[in-house]
């Protein structure tokens, strides 16, 4: 995800960590999958707080060799839920991607996005259109980046998620 913050470049990849809670949130959403895939796991800062909640989480980062839209299949037969914070320039092609690999597991998706991701008229198939477009949980609080950094961050964000055991009208959720 890129972000812009007083006085930071942009990181390479867009390696931003998410504070952890912001992963907190979104464990109560996802409470039924016990093995879950963080597949742009950076220094693996949402895959330890998913852990810290009894999941059993495989973290894989296109740094340690694993570019997750090459990814054939999920990586074992026990993973129910891809979760993540994708990098920004590749968000839709890693949901895309996460709603074909969860496909056969009838499985979760659950990203963290800018929240106006949705509004994009080129996204409908993954919102509108999308029958597995399960749940919008919007951040009331903004997301600092950057520990050290002296102005107010510029974007709200939202966790989205898809299920494909889901078949209904999306619900709207906000947290904290
Ligand atoms: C926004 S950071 C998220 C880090 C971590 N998920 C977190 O929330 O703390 C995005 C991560 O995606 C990784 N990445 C970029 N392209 C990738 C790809 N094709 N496959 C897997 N990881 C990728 C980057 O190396 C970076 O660590």
């Amino acid at each position: 995800m890129s972000q812009r913050d007083s006085g930071y470049e942009r990181k390479e990849r867009d390696s931003y960590e998410t504070p952890a809670w912001v992963t907190e949130i979104i464990v109560k959403y996802i409470t039924g999958n016990r093995c879950v895939w963080e597949p742009a796991a950076g220094n693996g800062k949402m895959a330890e707080v998913l852990r810290r909640h009894g999941m059993e989480v495989s973290a894989t980062d296109i740094t340690t060799g694993d570019d997750f839209l090459s990814a054939q299949a999920l990586r074992n037969s026990y993973i129910t839920a891809i979760v993540t914070n994708p990098p920004y320039a590749l968000a839709q092609e890693f949901i895309e991607h996460a709603l074909r690999l969860t496909e056969p597991a009838c499985g979760v998706v659950a990203m963290l996005l800018r929240t106006d991701f949705d509004h994009a008229r080129t996204r409908r198939h993954l919102f509108g259109d999308c029958r597995q477009f399960w749940a919008k949980v919007v951040l009331t609080k903004r997301i600092k980046w950057f520990q050290h950094s002296k102005g107010q961050p510029s974007f709200n964000h939202a966790w989205f998620l898809w299920s494909w055991a889901h078949d209904r009208v999306p619900m709207l959720a906000y947290e904290p």
